[in-house]
């Protein structure tokens, strides 16, 4: 495999993955251009769209003499500097210590090798020598001798390029990052829209696609956290893309903190796409020698549709991002304690919910938030990582054997990076946390950030974490976080470096983690944040799941989790069947349609067990087995969007297929039933034509182009929300 090319003579480098090609050239005064990313064209080297013309208003390079017609302000670059004529939105601005801010990228140099670059304390695609080639191309500022290397993983069978930026300051003096993206795109008139995942909490990851206007619009989040509001993953399509066809463009950034990606369309109809750490309130002080590494960007392309390029991203993440042995191995099937009690519960309580799970085939029970400190309500106890003894007599230690002699794992709630007041650590440590001086705090659910900028405290914190995962058979962790960052300001900077704290606290979080997962790599690790506030690509290098929502409704679960499944593989999204009406919603869906829906997720539940009927309990241990049956598909199989939620008010259908397409499942819910009605036909996806299937249920066979040709006919429901449940197995 030869996926990276350079050209000597031209200057053209060329990467290929299976499917697409990326181009880019060295042209006059060293300008790096991009030329060309999509599909693969052959040994052609696109530096025709190259058309350089006199643009009124655009300057011009004092080394291009009389040349009017060569302009950083119209050429497609490949990482641009601010300050040299480009009006455009860019990759990079430093401040320097004469208060001129201007860099002026020039192409110095390039290595390749094989196997992926790797990123320090920062979560990243890794890849072996047969999977993944780098390249390292250097671009350097003549006055300053700042080094930019724009790094490039290529992954010739997953049809992936991943970017990111290392800055060295090899000069002498000390030069202050204000801006450093991770990438830039450039695109030559290509009128695109724009594909984003908003949202709040408990409705995360909403899919909104917007034509792409001229000027600068923005996917970003200020939070301190990727956010309930904005996903940092975003994708630009032709207008004509579907599902199923057309060109489209995926940018994932692999980071949980603050981000922007930003999106241009100039005076010449180019569209420029740039991703990164937010420069709002971010600086970084680089002396002589240091070095800032970015972080990584996961792009792909598929020329077959949205549906394709979801697949892409699924298959990337699975294989060379999430590190967890349980990717793709079976994961235990949990019941959390948390809609079934909330903060009310005692050890026999616990107890009775973990024998009722048992009883109906679950493999883990999970306490949630509540088992620590003096944590009775959402006020007190965070940072006092200590059983409660007064609710959980005996400690955990007892109340787990006790689940454990039953049969059942155990799994256990932190939020590691929070403090409340009214807890031992506050106390003892008020200047833990991230305060303003002399401004009051500012509270998010009672509590506070810790300052874990700070190596002492996120040492402290894991300290008592490990001190509780060490004294008992912890299978599980749950690592919440609820609340913004806010008060950014650490006691422990001094003032010129207050701009480094929000990144700061990303490598801490990032750090932490990795503590976490190397200590007890057979833990099985779920994140959280408010459920999907950190629902991105960077957590998944640390844990295979996360929770998708807050809101277990099923009904705005289809929405959120076909939002979910564009940028991010199924078998990542936690997802439970809780209890009706909903806590969040108020809404009251069938029993077996929760459990469908769950099942398009890591799939669990999350309510009172003791409470249920004998009727419900059978249905519960046949949707275990179900799921247990079908587990295999949602982590390995291929994952097709069968209908889209925003278009199609009656029902909502995906569709599960293997690998080797001998199965397929095909879930979904109709929405709402009509007197007299339509019959719907649906069409099944990523079969083999002329194989032949058996629907399970009815033992009637089909081709496979029947299935997704002449389609099958969605049952006629009986009440709404009904359940839609199809498997079909080749014959
Ligand atoms: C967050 C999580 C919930 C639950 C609560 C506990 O909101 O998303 O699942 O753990 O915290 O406080």
């Amino acid at each position: 495999m030869k996926s990276i090319n350079y050209n000597e003579k031209t200057k053209v480098f060329t990467l290929r993955t299976k499917n697409s090609m990326y181009q880019m050239q060295v042209v006059e005064y060293e300008t790096l251009v991009h030329l060309y990313y999509g599909a693969d064209i052959g040994d052609t080297e696109a530096s025709h769209r190259i058309v350089c013309l006199d643009r009124g208003f655009s300057g011009n390079p004092y080394e291009a003499g009389a040349d009017r017609t060569f302009s950083l302000d119209v050429l497609p670059q490949e990482y641009s500097g601010y300050g040299n004529g480009d009006y455009r939105i860019n990759g990079i601005e430093v401040g320097h210590e004469d208060g001129s801010d201007a860099v002026h990228l020039r192409y110095e140099s390039y290595r390749t090798s094989k196997g992926k670059y790797s990123l320090e304390g920062l979560p990243c695609m890794f890849g072996t020598e047969d999977e993944a080639e780098t390249l390292d191309i250097t671009l350097y500022d003549r006055i300053t001798d700042l080094k930019v290397h724009l790094l490039y993983g290529v992954f010739y069978d997953l049809d992936v390029i991943t970017r990111a930026v290392r800055l060295e300051n090899k000069g002498e003096d000390t030069v202050t990052i204000q801006r450093a993206m991770s990438m830039e795109m450039d695109y030559t008139n290509k009128h695109m829209d724009l594909i984003h995942f908003y949202g709040r909490h408990t409705m995360e990851r909403l899919t909104e696609r917007l034509p792409l206007h001229h000027g600068v619009q923005s996917v970003e989040s200020k939070r301190g956290m990727s956010s309930h509001q904005h996903n940092p993953f975003v994708i630009l399509c032709d207008k004509m893309t579907s599902e199923k066809h057309g060109d489209c463009f995926g940018f994932a950034l692999a980071y949980s903190g603050n981000y922007r990606c930003e999106i241009e369309v100039d005076q010449m109809e180019q569209t420029r796409l740039v991703m990164g750490i937010h420069p709002y309130h971010f600086s970084f002080r680089l002396n002589t020698g240091d070095v800032f590494e970015t972080p990584e960007v996961i792009m792909a392309y598929s020329d077959c549709g949205l549906g394709k390029l979801s697949r892409i991203y699924h298959d990337a993440y699975r294989s060379n991002l999430i590190r967890s042995k349980y990717v793709t191995s079976p994961r235990p099937i949990l019941v959390n304690n948390w809609e079934a009690t909330y903060f009310d519960f005692d050890e026999e309580k616990l107890f009775n919910i973990a024998k009722a799970a048992k009883d109906i085939g679950l493999d883990m029970f999970v306490l949630d938030d509540g088992w620590f400190g003096k944590r009775n309500t959402d006020d007190s106890g965070l940072g006092d990582w200590v059983v409660n003894e007064e609710k959980i007599k005996g400690g955990l230690p007892k109340l787990v054997k006790k689940i454990n002699a039953i049969g059942m794992k155990f799994g256990i709630w932190i939020e590691p990076e929070m403090v409340s007041e009214d807890s031992g650590l506050y106390r003892e440590h008020p200047d833990w946390v991230l305060k303003i001086p002399q401004r009051s705090l500012m509270r998010s659910r009672h509590q506070l950030n810790l300052d874990i900028t700070r190596k002492e405290v996120r040492d402290h914190v894991m300290k008592q974490i490990f001190r509780v995962l060490d004294s008992c058979k912890v299978d599980y962790v749950k690592w919440d976080m609820n609340r913004s960052v806010g008060n950014v300001y650490s006691a422990a900077l001094p003032s010129e470096r207050q701009g480094e704290v929000y990144h700061r606290y990303v490598l801490g979080v990032y750090e932490m983690m990795e503590q976490l997962v190397s200590r007890y790599p057979d833990l099985l690790f779920e994140n959280c944040c408010g459920g999907g506030g950190r629902f991105d690509a960077g957590m998944l290098y640390y844990s295979p799941q996360i929770w998708c929502s807050d809101n277990t409704d099923a009904i705005d679960r289809l929405k959120i989790q076909y939002g979910t499944s564009f940028g991010y593989p199924i078998s990542t999204m936690g997802a439970h069947v809780s209890v009706c009406p909903n806590h969040q919603t108020g809404r009251t869906t069938p029993f077996e349609t929760r459990a469908v829906v769950a099942s398009a997720g890591t799939f669990g539940y999350e309510l009172d067990l003791e409470h249920l009927s004998s009727e419900e309990k059978e249905m519960a241990r046949k949707q275990i087995s179900e799921y247990k049956e079908m587990e295999h598909l949602v982590q390995t199989g291929d994952y097709y969007r069968l209908s889209d939620p925003y278009r199609n008010h009656d029902y909502v259908v995906w569709q599960f297929v293997s690998k080797d397409k001998k199965e397929t499942v095909v879930n979904g819910v109709q929405l709402r039933n009509e007197a007299n009605p339509h019959i719907h036909l649906i069409y099944l996806e990523g079969l083999e034509p002329e194989a032949h299937y058996e629907d399970e249920k009815t033992g009637y066979v089909y081709t496979g182009a029947a299935l997704m040709k002449a389609g099958i006919p969605l049952p006629v429901g009986v009440g709404d929300y009904q359940p839609i449940q199809f498997k079909f197995r080749m014959s």
